[in-house]
């Protein structure tokens, strides 16, 4: 079965585009507004930012995108930070990641007001999201939107064996966490775990964030098994091996090979991308709320 990313994403966000309205239309002067970031020129970078400005018009959060050139300073950035944590139209703050590597990305992440902290990156945020019993403000979105995909498909994680492929920041770690805190058994890979295969063949559910186009195949999988495929890779478009500029994206994972043997599986695309996006809407819908009700 698919877990069918694109769906739910269009059923959240038109959830979230009624209650926005439904707001407006009570409180006419105040509307939900994204305060973006992005430095340099990374062209997958501008393409995420414009995929979530589109969004935001559309559920009807007023974003604003400020672009940095790649050689500003980390107070460049601050300063930028600073001005979105100040503004009372601003409920939520994204800086696009990655920044260029002379940025202190960490110092940046830190500044981000922690109640508007829609992509849940700040450390307080993670720090609650690792501790039990504990419930973090925000929670980033790409991890949030595979959870609720299992969710929705109501796959069992409890006592299952799940093998995370990929330990970053954004991803893998805080997958993890959430799996951890609902009570699976996570095994956390990363590019030096030694005999890969031998763990994921094992794994009730495989969630694959590693950025190797289909690197998992048909034979490190076991009969049944659950994929979450995150990575967004692009190959040589095997239909036109003679145009190198054809592209087709593809996930970690071998979907062909894979599917066969999976009982659920997300495609790439419209699997988890059009969730993270969702997530993200969603995030800064519980912003605003939260902002507009505690200065009522
Ligand atoms: N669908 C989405 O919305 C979404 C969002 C974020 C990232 N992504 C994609 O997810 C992938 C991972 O992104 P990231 O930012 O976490 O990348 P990253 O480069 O920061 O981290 C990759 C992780 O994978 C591990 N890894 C790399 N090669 C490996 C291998 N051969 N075996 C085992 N582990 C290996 C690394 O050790 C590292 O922990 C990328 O393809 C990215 O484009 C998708």
């Amino acid at each position: 079965m698919i877990l069918d990313g694109k769906e739910l994403s269009k059923r959240i966000n038109n959830e979230i585009k009624q209650k926005i309205s439904g707001y407006c239309e009570k409180n006419k002067q105040i509307k939900p507004g994204l305060g973006v970031i992005i430095v340099g020129d990374r062209k997958d970078s501008l393409v995420y930012v414009n995929m979530k400005r589109k969004m935001c018009k559309q559920v009807g959060i007023e974003s604003r995108v400020i672009q940095l050139s790649a050689n500003s300073t980390t107070d460049n950035i601050l300063g930028i930070v600073q001005i979105f944590n100040n503004d009372p139209s601003v409920h939520g703050i994204l800086v696009q990641l990655p920044l260029p590597e002379h940025v202190d990305e960490e110092k940046v992440l830190a500044a981000v007001k922690i109640d508007k902290d829609v992509d849940g990156f700040h450390a307080c945020n993670i720090g609650n999201l690792a501790m039990s019993g504990r419930t973090p403000l925000f929670t980033p979105c790409t991890p949030l939107g595979c959870m609720r995909l299992l969710e929705e498909y109501k796959i069992p994680l409890e006592g299952k064996n799940v093998v995370v492929i990929g330990k970053s920041n954004i991803v893998g770690l805080p997958i993890s966490l959430m799996l951890m805190k609902k009570n699976a058994t996570v095994t956390v890979c990363n590019v030096h775990t030694t005999e890969l295969q031998s763990k994921t063949v094992q794994a009730d559910i495989i969630v694959s964030a590693c950025g190797q186009a289909q690197m998992v195949r048909g034979d490190w999988v076991k009969q049944d098994v659950v994929i979450i495929d995150i990575g967004i890779n692009h190959i040589q478009d095997p239909e036109h091996p003679d145009q190198p500029d054809k592209k087709k994206m593809v996930g970690d994972v071998h979907f062909e090979e894979v599917s066969e043997k999976s009982s659920h599986i997300t495609p790439v695309p419209g699997g988890v991308g059009p969730m993270t996006v969702a997530m993200l809407m969603e995030n800064t819908y519980h912003a605003f709320i939260r902002q507009v009700s505690s200065s009522c």
